[in-house]
Formats: C-alpha cells, sequence, structure tokens
C-alpha cells in the first residue's frame, strides 16, 4: 500500500483525509499544493512527510529550471522554506528538505537543468530508502514479538505513513509474515481518528487481526492481560531517547509501565534528530480545535468552550523498553547508544 509515489511526472497521493471509506489519488506538480496537502493532511505520518516533501523540493526545481542561476538558487531556498513550515514536530520533514538542499549546494557550479535532474534521483532515492528501511527494521522488530502476542498500537505509523510498508506497523507485518499468530489492538486516537481510520483500514486489509478501542480503553486492556507489548511509531528522537509521537503515546507509555508490558518504538534513523539533546526542546504541533469541537463536521461541544489540540507528546526514555531502528534494536542508556548510531 503505498499512499505517495512519484508517476507519469506527477507525485500521486491517497488522500488520507477521506479514508476509509473512500479511496481517492490526488496528482501534484506543484509544490506549493505538494506543501498544503502536508498542512492539510492528506498525508501525514513522519517518514511519508519527508519523502514528500523531497518530491516537493524536486517539483519546485522543475518550476524554476529555466530561470537564470541566481534566480533559480533564491528561488529553491522560497520552495525549502514553504516546505519547512507545513509542520513542526515530525523531524523527517527537515530531514528531507537539508538532504534536498544539500544537493543543490554540492552541485552549485552545474546548471538548473542539471539539478534538477539530480533533485528527482534524490527524491527517488529517500523513497526508496525509506521503503528499505521499514522493511529491515520490521525484520530487527519481529524478532522482539513473540508467538502469539497481541500487540498495541497508537496513532498510525503504518504504510500510509511511509512510503510503504510502515514503522510499527512494518514490525507487526514482519512478525505476521514470519508465521507468528499476532493480532493487534489500534487505539482510536482522537482527535484525528488515525487508529479508526487509518491503522483498523490497513490492517483489516492485509488480512491481519486487528480489534479497534477507543483510547480510554488502553489501560483496561493492559488490567486484563490481553496486551502483551506496545509498538508506536516516532515524530522525532532525541539523542536522550525520548519520543515526541501522536498525543496519547504518553499516556499510553504510562500504562505500560505500569502493567510490566514492553513499551517498542519502531522509527528509522531520519526520524532521530541528533543536535537535539532532550525532549524538551521538542516543538509541539498546536493545530485546528475544530478537529476536537466537530467529529464529519457535525459539532460535539458547546459553542465558546475553551479547548487545547497539541497534535503530539513526549514519552520520556525511562518509559521507553527498546527502539527499533534500521541499524539494529537499541536499549538504555539511549544518551549513549543512540548517538553511537550515527557512527555506525
Ligand atoms: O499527525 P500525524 O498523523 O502525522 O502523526 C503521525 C504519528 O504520530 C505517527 O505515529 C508517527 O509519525 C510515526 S509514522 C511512521
Amino acid at each position: 500500500m503505498k499512499p505517495i509515489y512519484y508517476e507519469d511526472g506527477a507525485l500521486k497521493m491517497l488522500d488520507q483525509t477521506l479514508l476509509p471509506t473512500q479511496e481517492v489519488i490526488h496528482s501534484y506538480t506543484d509544490y506549493r499544493e505538494i506543501a498544503q496537502a502536508i498542512v492539510a493532511m492528506i498525508v501525514r505520518g513522519a517518514p511519508a512527510i519527508g519523502v514528500t516533501a523531497a518530491y516537493g523540493v524536486y517539483f519546485g526545481a522543475e518550476e524554476f529550471k529555466n530561470q537564470p542561476a541566481e534566480t533559480f538558487f533564491k528561488s529553491m531556498d522560497t520552495v525549502c522554506e514553504t516546505l519547512r513550515a507545513t509542520r513542526p514536530t515530525a523531524v523527517n520533514l527537515f530531514w528531507a528538505v537539508d538532504r534536498m538542499a544539500g544537493v543543490i549546494r554540492a552541485n552549485a557550479d552545474k546548471n538548473p537543468i542539471q539539478i534538477t535532474a539530480l533533485l528527482k534521483q534524490e527524491a527517488d532515492a529517500i523513497c526508496a530508502e525509506d521503503i528499505e528501511m521499514c522493511r529491515t527494521m520490521g525484520a530487527y522488530g519481529a524478532a522482539l514479538i513473540h508467538k502469539k502476542d497481541t500487540i498495541l498500537t497508537h496513532c498510525n505509523a503504518g504504510a500510509l505513513a511511509t512510503a510503504d510498508y510502515g514503522t510499527a506497523l512494518g514490525v507487526v507485518r514482519a512478525a505476521w509474515e514470519a508465521g507468528k499468530e499476532i493480532s493487534v489492538y489500534a487505539d482510536e486516537t482522537r482527535p484525528f481518528l488515525q487508529g479508526a481510520r487509518l491503522t483498523a483500514y490497513e490492517l483489516h486489509k492485509d488480512g491481519i487481526p486487528v480489534t479497534l478501542i477507543t483510547d480510554n480503553m488502553a489501560g483496561w486492556m493492559m488490567k486484563q492481560g490481553k496486551i502483551d507489548c506496545v509498538v508506536v511509531g516516532a515524530d522525532r528522537i532525541a539523542r536522550n531517547g525520548d519520543v515526541a509521537n501522536k498525543i496519547g503515546t504518553y499516556s499510553v507509555s504510562i500504562l505500560a509501565k505500569a502493567h510490566g508490558i514492553p513499551f517498542y518504538v519502531a522509527a528509522p534513523t531520519s526520524t532521530i534528530d541528533f543536535d537535539m539533546w532532550s525532549g524538551d526542546d521538542i516543538v509541539i504541533e498546536e493545530r485546528d480545535c475544530r478537529e476536537i469541537s466537530h467529529i464529519k463536521g457535525q459539532q460535539i461541544a458547546p459553542d465558546g468552550v475553551a479547548m487545547e489540540n497539541p497534535a503530539f507528546d513526549v514519552t520520556p526514555h525511562q518509559n521507553v523498553t527498546a527502539i527499533i531502528t534500521e541499524k539494529g534494536v537499541v536499549y538504555p542508556p539511549y544518551d549513549i547508544n543512540i548517538p553511537a548510531l550515527q557512527e555506525s
């Protein structure tokens, strides 16, 4: 299941705001519209946002490649800034745009048409590497899952959140493909309902047993011994192992700790912010409170009531049993073992 792919000169995106009831694919060639699709969460999930932004930079270059070099370079700064300004928390966005900007810088002696061709190659490489990383992570993570485990996940860290296969759900898929008779509990993940709309959709479609619960049921499921481990994705991991992920992940981590259940995070190294020392510095996106006050256009809260809508929270590293990356499984002490990944 590929939520984003390049085809016939356009970036195709499966509209995730319409799932699970409508499967609509949009075509993009304008970097401004690609940026807007990230803001509107037509595409979402940290790695998928990174891949999308990489293609956004490429389409920006396509637009300006016939301009004089000076205009091209100036315009590319604007393209990169527009994409960087879409969503603040997932570091993959900045990682991908920086990588594309690095190609422009490293080839400043070439003409804009040549640079544009190189940007297409780089975006394709970022996309292909993302799938490869998910599959490798899946294999590492599957080794942590026992034959009949029931796994709780939060939000959607699946194929829909990546170029394909998924991070947390990549672990689930790899365990399933290895013949383990696993099953999944999916938190619905208020307010955007990524668990209900996306995780339940993609696992159900693949025939992997999934049971949907509301967020406030997770603790009770754990208390009854129905959950063997938690596997979630991440939007940004600090050097000390603090993990920003979808709002509600922090609460799940506390519940898992209280019940002695392993809490695993699956994320590629592109989700690690090696320049950030702790999760305290992670910028948390605040989204429109209409996501809370309305469901599918239907008002569910009184007019004028105060609301807050942080889209992410930070799980302290003390609650994280291990971090599954494409370079292997990382255990505490994270402040030593995460920086070591940079050299490996
Ligand atoms: O707001 P979203 O839907 O972009 O948030 C997504 C998440 O929090 C995911 O769990 C995270 O990006 C990991 S995706 C592989």
